[in-house]
């Protein structure tokens, strides 16, 4: 049987995932956060990361560790990969070793190319394209404070980049409208918009796209790999900056969401991160929790 991947939000249904976020909160509230519970006993997750993490490393270590299986982290820099070994050789091989993948990397056709040669299930844990391990937590963390996302209106505020086009997919499958600001010179993948026009509009103006809206949502102006046009990229993504000024044209119960790491003073203002409508800690540690459930989706 071919095994299934989570590449992007698509890999999964509706009703999968609508099944998987309840199963995150679930997990999230069984006793002790669920340590006597052991659904990974003597399975192995191997993460092979090409970009830095803080947070997607540590939930998927964490959630191994937790639920009684272990994980194997690769560098590039120091397997095989690095030296030229093919893709397709290391994903026969290491998935006659170990029973799931999670792969961060540059392009998206790494992922998939890997999950064609893969006998075990491949998690995306960020592409230059989508990030769909990140929306599980961030719609978690929707449901847990305000209840239902579907007919929600979310306003995403800057860069029209891999986080944005998850955001893209999940007002599809998750059902809510998504209001996207962002400079033009920055806009997101315009095939996929074609893809998600009934959920999905565009704006120039982040007071537009920001207005009525139920959650606010932004993320860094450079992603990896953009390091070099930081200074350009901060002169266009100025006007979209997530200040309390901004904020106060969404709803007055809108939550703010940042996937992290964030540049305070640059996208978002300290006084809206760290300020009462921000539930970016409850959105980094739902990261644990929502990928423990996909690894049980994907594992058990
Ligand atoms: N949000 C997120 O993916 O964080 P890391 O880059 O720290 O993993
Ligand atoms: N857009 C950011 C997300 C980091 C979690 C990046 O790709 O660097």
């Amino acid at each position: 049987m071919l095994p299934r991947h989570f590449l992007t939000l698509m890999d999964l249904s509706k009703d999968e995932l609508h099944k998987l976020i309840a199963r995150a909160i679930e997990l999230k509230n069984m006793p002790n956060n669920n340590r006597e519970y052991e659904p990974f006993k003597n399975k192995v997750l191997a993460i092979i990361f090409q970009k830095s993490s803080t947070r997607t490393r540590v939930s998927f270590e964490t959630a191994m560790i937790q639920c009684g299986g272990r994980s194997i982290f690769l560098s590039t820099h120091d397997s095989q990969l690095g030296r030229g070994e093919p893709i397709e050789d290391t994903a026969r091989v290491l998935s006659r070793m170990v029973d799931c993948v999670t792969i961060r990397t540059f392009e998206q056709e790494k992922i998939e190319l890997f999950a064609q040669y893969s006998k075990v299930p491949v998690i995306n844990a960020l592409t230059d394209i989508c990030h769909p391990c990140q929306l599980l937590a961030d719609i978690q963390t929707y449901v847990e404070h305000r209840g239902a996302i579907q007919g929600k209106k979310i306003a995403w505020i800057g860069d029209g980049n891999n986080m944005c086009h998850s955001y893209m997919r999940a007002a599809c499958q998750f059902d809510f409208e998504l209001a996207i600001a962002c400079p033009s010179d920055y806009q997101p993948n315009s095939d996929l918009l074609n893809e998600t026009k009934a959920n999905v509009s565009l704006f120039s103006d982040p007071s537009q796209a920001i207005k009525g809206a139920d959650l606010v949502s932004t993320d860094v102006w450079a992603s990896m790999g953009q390091e070099e046009e930081q200074t350009k990229r901060a002169e266009s993504f100025a006007p979209y900056q997530v200040n309390s000024q901004l904020m106060a044209l969404a709803k007055t119960d809108a939550l703010f969401m940042h996937c992290l790491p964030a540049h305070r003073g640059e996208e978002v203002t300290g006084e809206v991160i760290d300020g009462a409508q921000s539930v970016v800690w409850d959105q980094a540690e739902n990261r644990l929790h929502s990928q423990k459930a996909l690894l049980e989706f994907l594992l058990c």
